[in-house]
């Protein structure tokens, strides 16, 4: 198949990488790329958020899918152009990526569909404003309307900063005060075809900059899947991406369906598991970074197979998509300064040394033979094996061997969940043996005062 991508992110680069894994021939361009993915495809530079520039290309290039990564391009109407076509894409129409443009459409949308989140009020006004934070209460949770390239959303229990925070965006239209929601976070992607949806495996992200969920919120700096702990709550996996389904993927997916903006591409529910219930938190119209990582890395199911059937209505067909039940684990490799303000300009050395990983760009160059960095995440690296311990062990001894100056990143990703899993195997044979250490890995979402947002 010829398939265009679009995107430049370690997103695309791991979409990438499923796609020749599958060793199906395909032909496969990328629009713009970045270094990592142009060492394994060929890439095209120009502006992936122009409609009819992409389209042009689509028809030219004879694309027979084209998969769009990021937001940009969904918000920008790129998927409706190339649609018009009559090229399938993967990637909803700009109406139906409102899901993710506009926090207030996807309020009303869960709303309308009975789908379970937290209580939100508008506020237009400081005074609206202020009167819906007394009525919801510390901690605050206020979010801008529109894309704000993950800046939006500030947690926090100094009303102050709620204030200030919301004082900003109202400048550009209306915000949310939203319920706060206690638990752990899931991020559980969906295959949408308009009307049926397939479900990937879940994972977590890490959002915070630094070692136990302390610093800035970033694009995310590590994940890992599967999710050990849905158990026992949920006895399978499968038992808990069934009740997402039930409870929210398809009503929202149909409600979209009957108002005549049918959403075909990636559903993001970005969900809290919390005493009361799942509850949403955001929709994403694509595929989360730095999860995708480690959810292509598992999957066995051929990628451009379910992306097609998606594009052209057949999700119906296929059963459900199939995981190797390895453990993943990706962590992000960030320049000095992320995510306030990255260095860029300094040489990456040690790429030919690592072993035994997955290395997803995003901001690398190559200049002439020299890796040189060009933003914020870098790259993400991604050990898969058997277990948790086994696969943080390949990422850091790879993470190890990179060399960049001034660069981090967390030490501390699925470091619970592979401690749990290692009092699991020496108390093998007690049956509550794999629960214990649940909690110690929700420090993220447990924290009851988060800062604001960073860039995603
Ligand atoms: P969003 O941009 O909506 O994903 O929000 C960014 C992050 O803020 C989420 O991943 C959560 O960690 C946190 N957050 C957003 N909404 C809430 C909420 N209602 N209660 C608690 N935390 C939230
Ligand atoms: N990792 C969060 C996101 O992609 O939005």
């Amino acid at each position: 198949m010829r398939i265009l991508v679009l995107g430049s992110g370690a997103r695309e680069h791991a979409i990438v990488k499923a796609l020749l894994a599958e060793e199906a021939g395909h032909e496969i361009t990328a629009v713009p790329g970045n270094a990592g993915i142009a060492a394994e495809v060929e890439t095209v530079r120009f502006d992936a958020s122009n409609p009819v520039l992409v389209a042009d290309y689509a028809k030219e290039y004879g694309a027979e899918l084209v998969v769009i990564g990021p937001e940009a391009p969904l918000i920008a109407g790129v998927a409706d152009r190339v649609r018009m076509l009559g090229i399938p894409v993967f990637g909803p129409s700009k109406d139906a990526a409102q899901l993710e443009g506009s926090k207030a459409f996807a309020k009303r949308v869960m709303a309308e569909a009975q789908v379970p989140t937290g209580q939100a009020t508008r506020a237009a006004s400081l005074d609206e404003l202020e009167t819906a934070l007394d009525v919801f209460g510390a901690p605050y949770v206020v979010k801008a309307d529109g894309l704000a390239a993950g800046k939006g959303v500030i947690v926090t229990s100094d009303r102050d900063a709620a204030v200030d925070h919301a004082r900003f965006y109202l400048q550009q239209g209306q915000v949310l005060v939203e319920e706060h929601l206690r638990g752990r976070e899931v991020s559980l992607f969906l295959l949408s075809d308009g009307h049926d949806v397939l479900p990937l495996s879940p994972a977590q992200d890490y959002k915070r900059a630094f070692d136990g969920d302390e610093g800035p919120n970033t694009g995310g700096m590590g994940a890992y899947s599967p999710l050990p702990w849905l158990q026992p709550q949920w006895e399978t996996e499968a038992d808990f991406v069934d009740e997402v389904i039930d409870t929210v993927a398809r009503p929202v997916i149909r409600l979209l369906e009957a108002e005549g903006t049918p959403f075909v591409g990636l559903l993001y529910c970005g969900l809290m598991i919390t005493d009361a219930g799942i509850r949403v938190i955001e929709f994403n119209a694509r595929f989360g970074d730095p999860e995708t990582q480690v959810v292509l890395a598992r999957l066995e199911t051929p990628l451009s197979e379910l992306m097609l059937a998606a594009a052209t209505g057949g999700l119906a067909r296929l059963p459900y998509p199939r995981f190797r039940p390895d453990a993943a684990v990706s962590t992000v490799l960030a320049s000095a300064g992320y995510p306030e303000n990255p260095v860029a300009g300094r040489q990456l050395i040690g790429l030919d040394r690592v072993r035994d990983v997955i290395v997803d760009h995003a901001a690398t160059a190559l200049v002439e033979d020299r890796w040189i960095v060009s933003g914020g995440r870098v790259l993400s690296v991604v050990g898969v094996a058997p277990t948790f311990t086994a696969a943080r062990e390949k990422v850091y001894a790879a993470l190890g061997e990179l060399e960049l100056e001034g660069s981090f990143y967390r030490r501390d990703i699925a470091a619970a969940v592979a401690a749990s899993e290692r009092a699991a195997s020496e108390d093998a044979g007690s049956e509550s043996a794999g629960s214990e250490s649940v909690e110690s890995e929700s420090a993220e979402s447990e924290s009851a005062d988060q800062g604001g947002g960073g860039p995603a």
